[in-house]
């Protein structure tokens, strides 16, 4: 068996929450992520046959079941996963049709995975059934697409052009535009049902006076997914009070769709 400290899976989780954390998406116990692991990979490194643990979700997601997930636990902060990532993070493997986590590895001090499961393994459902490679959900609290929920319509095609026309590559990067979600409860049932919706159609889903949620197929993806975006908004909390003399055009638009090979999202583009 090898030493789980080593697996590929588990640095790259530990580099993603530091750099997070030194974004400033991440503060004190905010934001959480969840990356759907092989089983192979997981028996590299633990015996699966030993549970340590087995924890209540609260929620069914037959879609799921037998799946191993890498997930932040409830109330740890991203910024100590690097010292100690045993007690900060957590390997589960879903049963009873997704209603109880076996615990395998981590939550080491007592602790559980994080508030937001349901949304997590919700949108993990969801976002399979579009892209059957997709392995991470990530949630975070980025200020200016927070900001921006403050001051913006929260129409979803509106939101998306805006973020589009800030920087020439948002497009490229996220044709399938923003959907946006309505201040909700966090860490219920609901919001997570209400995203994983969401997620049937965008791979980013805002949190309005929250954070966002993105999705993809590895964790450097989806850090980029949501950094395009909060770069966006960034200079859209820049501008937004000043007089616009230039933009990105619809047709602008169209020649990068052209450009790059990307579709940008049905009637959203004049
Ligand atoms: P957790 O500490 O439970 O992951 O919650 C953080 C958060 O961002 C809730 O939305
Ligand atoms: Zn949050």
């Amino acid at each position: 068996m090898k030493d789980i400290m080593t697996a590929p899976f588990l640095i790259d989780m530990i580099r993603t929450t530091t750099n997070m954390y030194n974004h400033g998406w991440d503060e004190r116990n905010g934001g959480n992520i969840s990356v759907l692991l092989d089983e192979g990979d997981v028996s590299a490194y633990l015996d699966t046959n030993t549970v340590l643990r087995t924890i209540p979700t609260g929620f069914s997601a037959p879609e799921l079941d037998g799946k191993y997930f890498l997930v932040t636990g409830t109330g740890k902060y991203f910024k100590n996963a690097q010292y100690d990532p045993e007690n900060n993070l957590g390997i589960v493997r879903l049963k009873d049709g997704g209603e109880t986590a076996e615990l395998l590895w981590g939550y080491k001090d007592g602790g559980r995975f994080t508030s937001e499961f349901p949304a997590h393994m919700m949108s993990h459902v969801a976002r399979l059934k579009v892209d059957s490679e997709n392995r991470v959900v990530m949630h975070c609290h980025p200020a200016n697409l927070l900001a921006m929920t403050f001051v913006h319509m929260l129409d979803e095609r509106e939101f998306t052009r805006t973020l589009w026309q800030m920087c020439t590559e948002c497009i490229v990067v996220f044709p399938d535009g923003v959907n946006v979600l309505p201040w909700m409860l966090c860490g219920t049932n609901e919001i997570g049902e209400a995203t994983a919706e969401k997620m049937k159609t965008a791979r980013l889903v805002v949190w309005s006076l929250h954070g966002i949620y993105g999705a993809g197929r590895d964790l450097d993806e989806t850090f980029g997914l949501i950094e395009t975006a909060e770069k966006a908004a960034e200079i859209y909390m820049k501008i937004a009070h000043l007089p616009r003399i230039n933009t990105i055009t619809d047709s602008m638009m169209h020649e990068l769709e052209e450009r790059f090979g990307v579709k940008a999202r049905e009637g959203y583009l004049d």
